[in-house]
């Protein structure tokens, strides 16, 4: 199921479909909207809460330059919206929306571009992780990047077997690093097939991230994980400064809640836009129970 998924999120006529039909077929379970407009509005309601955010416009897998340039420029259109509306927000983005599987030259303009408007408003800008196939592209222009600005941080994915030595070069960049599981189909020659293996190395690179002092953004919703990480930081005094608990929007609110009332920073990614299609997938696979939630929407259309 979870290979059927992750196959369906990866089909370009598929993704092309949605896009064209629009925000449909149970999308707003996931999604908080269109536009940023529609999602700072829910935004604002979440901030007032006590949630912190990070926003993504959705797009992936971008091959058509125009395409890519309309997308950077939504991600800059983001950033003044955010900054307008006062919101504690930042912003992740893949680079495949803006031109990585294009070229390198349009790649870093648009990134400069967002780094430059986001800098001057103070906002965050996290780049997402897509497959092991652009892991060492992605991590070489973080590193180039992280040279040129301070509001720059990335993704590491706890299923790589690479993902330890990532870490211990990283370091050397004072990084922001948000750690996951993982969320794409990697082959068992890169990546650790068994999810018991993924869930040990979790932990031993959270571990590890924490020690090393580098501010750790623990993206889960897997209970077991976070009880781990209140442990550590228990057992090593580390300072509820120096990490924060993030989770997607829509998923597993209950646990959301505790943890910003037990003093938590809870950092919730808000997804808006039309490319919801291949983002939504990845939720199915990672529990196929969501099905229902899209068939229900269907049918309520
Ligand atoms: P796991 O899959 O073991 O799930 C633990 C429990 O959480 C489940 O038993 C269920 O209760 C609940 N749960 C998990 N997923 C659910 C879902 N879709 N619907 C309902 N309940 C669910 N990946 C990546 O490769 N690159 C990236 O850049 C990012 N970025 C990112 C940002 C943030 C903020 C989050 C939270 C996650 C990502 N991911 C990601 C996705 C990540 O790799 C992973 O696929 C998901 O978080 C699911 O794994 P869990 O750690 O939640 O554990």
């Amino acid at each position: 199921m979870r290979s059927f998924f992750l196959f369906l999120s990866k089909n370009k006529s598929l993704t092309k479909l949605a896009k064209r039909y629009g925000f449909k077929f149970g999308a707003g379970r996931f999604v908080a909207g269109e536009t940023i407009e529609q999602a700072s509005r829910k935004i604002k309601g979440m901030n007032a809460a006590g949630f912190v955010v990070t926003v993504d416009h959705l797009g992936e897998f971008i091959d058509n330059e125009q395409e890519a340039r309309e997308s950077a420029k939504e991600c800059v259109h983001a950033i003044t919206v955010l900054a307008k509306e006062e919101l504690n927000a930042e912003l992740s983005l893949k680079l495949t929306s803006i031109g990585l599987d294009i070229s390198r030259e349009l790649v870093m303009q648009n990134m400069r571009m967002i780094l430059d408007v986001a800098k001057q408003h103070q906002v965050n800008v996290t780049i997402d992780m897509e497959d092991f196939e652009r892991t060492e592209q992605t991590l070489h222009i973080f590193k180039e990047l992280r040279n040129e600005y301070s509001n720059i941080g990335t993704v590491l994915q706890a299923y790589l077997y690479r993902v330890e030595a990532d870490i211990e070069e990283l370091t050397a960049f004072d990084p922001y690093l948000r750690l996951v599981k993982g969320a794409y189909k990697e082959s068992h020659e890169v990546a650790f097939p068994e999810k018991k293996d993924v869930d040990e190395n979790y932990r031993k690179i959270i571990k590890l991230n924490l020690l090393q002092g580098n501010y750790t953004a623990i993206a889960t919703h897997d209970e077991a994980i976070i009880n781990y990480v209140k442990q550590l930081e228990l057992e090593y005094r580390i300072p509820k400064e120096r990490f924060e608990f993030q989770m997607l929007y829509g998923i597993r609110i209950d646990l959301q809640k505790e943890l910003l009332n037990e003093g938590y920073t809870m950092r919730v990614y808000v997804p808006y836009g039309r490319d919801w299609y291949g983002y939504n997938m990845r939720r199915l696979a990672e529990r196929p129970a969501n099905v229902m939630f899209v068939l229900k929407g269907i049918v309520n259309k």
